[in-house]
């Protein structure tokens, strides 16, 4: 079935969609985007996803294409005119087109581009990959030094996630000089040892996942620690348990890690109530 996307104020059918070759997100990657994902047709984390759009074009000296208001229409139409049951909403939102290949920004008041499309995914939250975990490898964390702005530069992510098909893995986590893990190719990681939960710190290195504050402020209330600091992999191979945060992972057990098993090589409990606990206060509390 053809889907609905919407492209600058229109929704069309996707083959009628329309960007020019001049666009700063075709050419410079010069955009920004958010996922935001859908259950019993409702909006997970609106407001969190919302905001973080606002902060990553701040960061690149674009002006928030509309209200956050319009912007909750938008995404509710999209998901109604393409019947979304579960699934995701995409938008990207780039620095427009100047007419012209320019490595300077064109004059502020270029209209952006805003494009926004459904992606459907029957059962998201009782995925069967969920039940079994992912396998992870390692690789060297390559990507520029503002993780933190959710740009649409995804092509290190991409080659790290072919490294890990290639591998047999599920996915790569990222890793500087010493071991020291930043995150997986499109989530937050996290570790659990001793009943303390432990994920990296917010900084430049990192992107402010969602899911991961969602998740840390769920702990929090059922009174679990959570610690915010760098870990490595050999701390990670050596946890009781291991997981990965995001808007369509959700909470994502991670069971091996460069072929070491992390506990004895299956989700680990306090992972799996992390998940319920987020899948349910999420479905309650969707738009
Ligand atoms: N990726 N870190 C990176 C590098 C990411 O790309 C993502 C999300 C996250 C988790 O953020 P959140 O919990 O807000 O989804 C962390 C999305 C899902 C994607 O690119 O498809």
């Amino acid at each position: 079935m053809s889907r609905i996307v919407y492209v600058n104020g229109a929704f069309v059918p996707e083959a009628e969609a329309r960007v020019s070759v001049f666009d700063r997100g075709f050419l410079m990657a010069d955009g920004v985007y958010e996922v935001t994902s859908v259950l019993d047709g409702r909006l997970i984390d609106f407001a969190g996803h919302a905001a973080r759009l606002r902060r990553s074009l701040g960061e690149l000296g674009m002006a928030a294409p509309m209200e956050d208001a319009a912007l909750l229409a938008l995404h509710r139409e999209i998901v109604a005119r393409n019947a979304v049951v579960d699934g995701l909403v995409y938008l990207q939102v780039t620095r427009g087109n100047p007419g012209d290949r320019d490595f300077a920004y064109p004059p502020a008041d270029t209209p952006p581009t805003v494009v926004l499309f459904t992606q459907s995914k029957p059962g998201l939250a009782e995925s069967p990959v969920a039940e079994a975990g992912w396998r992870v490898i390692s690789v060297p964390d390559l990507r520029w030094g503002r993780r933190d702005i959710k740009t649409v530069q995804l092509l290190y992510p991409s080659m790290a996630k072919m490294a890990a098909k290639a591998a047999g893995a599920d996915d790569a986590w990222l890793t500087e000089p010493g071991g020291v893990v930043t995150e997986g190719s499109s989530n937050n990681t996290w570790i659990i040892s001793g009943g303390r939960m432990v994920t990296r710190a917010l900084s430049h290195d990192i992107l402010s996942g969602i899911t991961r504050a969602a998740v840390r402020a769920l702990a929090a209330e059922a009174g679990i620690a959570v610690e915010e600091r760098a870990f490595t992999l050999a701390e990670a191979q050596a946890a009781d348990e291991a997981f990965a945060t995001s808007a369509t992972a959700f909470v994502m057990p991670v069971v091996e890690i460069d072929g070491v098993k992390v506990g004895d090589g299956r989700p680990g409990p306090l992972t799996r109530r992390l998940r319920a606990l987020y899948v349910a206060e999420m479905r309650r509390a969707a738009l």
